[in-house]
């Protein structure tokens, strides 16, 4: 039998619509009264065009997820020019959890000749990402090489199994050779091959977090930690560091990347680094390359004071390499304290903005937001805490009063 609606349910199906609409029209112009920083992020002025001119990446993390959801993206490239992926391009992600085979063999710089497997790392996911990339027409700031977490323990460890004794030195040295090398080819090979030998990565954290928190002059290095078990020195921070300057492309920037980076002791420790690398950069033999300093910059709501931003920065830039904020996001902020969050990203900006690069100097190439959306923060993880510059709900994106923090700072004195 052929359904149809009666007239009376017609009109009072579309009634209910109208009223439904009225509705949510109603309580859109509500919100936007009692918030006028809560806009659509669509019809928010562009955070990447204030800062135009000022810094040459304002970025932001995302997830694949996010990167393949066109919403996620239109506001993405209206507000920003660079992507960190939040985990896709970390060792862990790359081996993509597989037990690692011994089917290859690689010959280091050095002469050492090591097994290797052959079916990681796993290209799959960073290539769709790099496709995504390039048909929105963003540059990509690649987040990890070397990092003691979220890194397969088989990297480690004898014949590539979870449970083995690690490795000697030699071994692990030409291992790390083996990956940095695996990666930054094959990223470069596809720029060439798909991207008219274009960056799509402009810059890599090389290294990640190997300074201790309670650094002092004698015992500066991270000691938890799978690379410091082995090694017991730097030296597999300033090798990557050479590796890195061999296998990637001149102009792709290489960063050593931390948190708390303005406290004295990890300030101090990253200098050594500077240091460290700097001093190879003469070399014949494997000369090493580092150009940025990344501080992370997950920050309270009122610290580390912004003045402790300045020291450190001044510190860094005065050893010839560039700064970029690689992490940014404000713990410690609610709802209730929007207005706290404003201030904060203001005054953070506003001394970013101190530095900004000019005429070839050192300065501050770029800032990166640690996640699109308060909702999807490591921080609140689904929680009350509003660490970002947006927020979703059912209707979309919206702008924060921390967004219009960060956006005023740019056309302030
Ligand atoms: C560190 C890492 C990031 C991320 C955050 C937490 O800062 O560098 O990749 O894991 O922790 O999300």
């Amino acid at each position: 039998m052929k359904k149809t609606m009666s007239k009376v349910a017609l009109l009072l199906s579309a009634a209910l619509l109208l009223t439904a609409c009225a509705s949510k029209d109603a309580k859109k112009t509500e919100a936007q009264n009692t918030n006028p920083e809560k806009v659509d992020w669509l019809e928010a002025p562009s955070l990447k065009d204030a800062y135009a001119g000022i810094f040459e990446h304002i970025g932001v993390a995302i997830n694949e997820k996010e990167f393949k959801d066109p919403e996620s993206m239109d506001g993405v490239i209206r507000h920003f020019n660079s992507i960190t992926m939040e985990n896709e391009f970390k060792p862990q992600f790359m081996f993509n959890w597989q037990q690692p085979n011994t089917n290859g063999t690689f010959t280091s710089s050095k002469g050492v000749t090591i097994k290797v497997p052959t079916n990681v790392p796993d290209f799959s996911r960073m290539d769709s990402l790099l496709k995504f990339a390039q048909l929105y027409d963003i540059q990509l700031r690649g987040h990890v090489l070397v990092w003691h977490s979220q890194t397969e323990k088989s990297f480690f460890r004898e014949n590539f199994k979870a449970n083995g004794a690690l490795v000697d030195a030699e071994t692990m040295d030409a291992r790390e050779e083996w990956y940095i090398k695996t990666v930054l080819e094959h990223v470069a090979n596809w720029e060439a091959k798909f991207n008219k030998n274009k960056r799509i990565i402009y810059a890599w954290d090389v290294v990640n977090e190997a300074v201790s928190d309670s650094a002092n002059a004698s015992a500066w290095l991270r000691t938890d930690s799978d690379w410091y078990a082995i090694f017991k020195n730097s030296d597999f921070i300033i090798n990557a560091f050479r590796y890195a300057n061999k296998y990637a492309p001149a102009d792709v920037q290489l960063a050593y990347n931390d948190y708390n980076c303005t406290m004295s002791g990890k300030t101090a420790g990253i200098l050594k680094i500077i240091d460290g690398v700097k001093a190879t950069a003469s070399d014949d033999f494997l000369p090493g390359r580092i150009n940025i300093i990344g501080m992370q910059s997950h920050v309270q709501s009122a610290t580390p004071a912004a003045t402790s931003f300045d020291v450190a920065i001044r510190q860094f830039l005065a050893k010839e390499v560039d700064v970029q904020i690689t992490e940014l996001d404000v713990a410690g902020l609610t709802a209730a304290t929007d207005k706290v969050g404003k201030y904060r990203y203001n005054e953070l900006f506003k001394t970013f903005k101190k530095y900004e690069k000019i005429d070839g100097a050192y300065g501050i190439s770029g800032v990166t937001i640690w996640g699109l959306n308060d909702e999807r923060s490591w921080i609140s993880k689904g929680g009350t805490q509003t660490p970002l510059l947006f927020t979703k709900d059912n209707e979309g994106y919206k702008t924060k009063a921390a967004f219009f923090g960060a956006l005023e700072a740019a056309s302030a004195e």
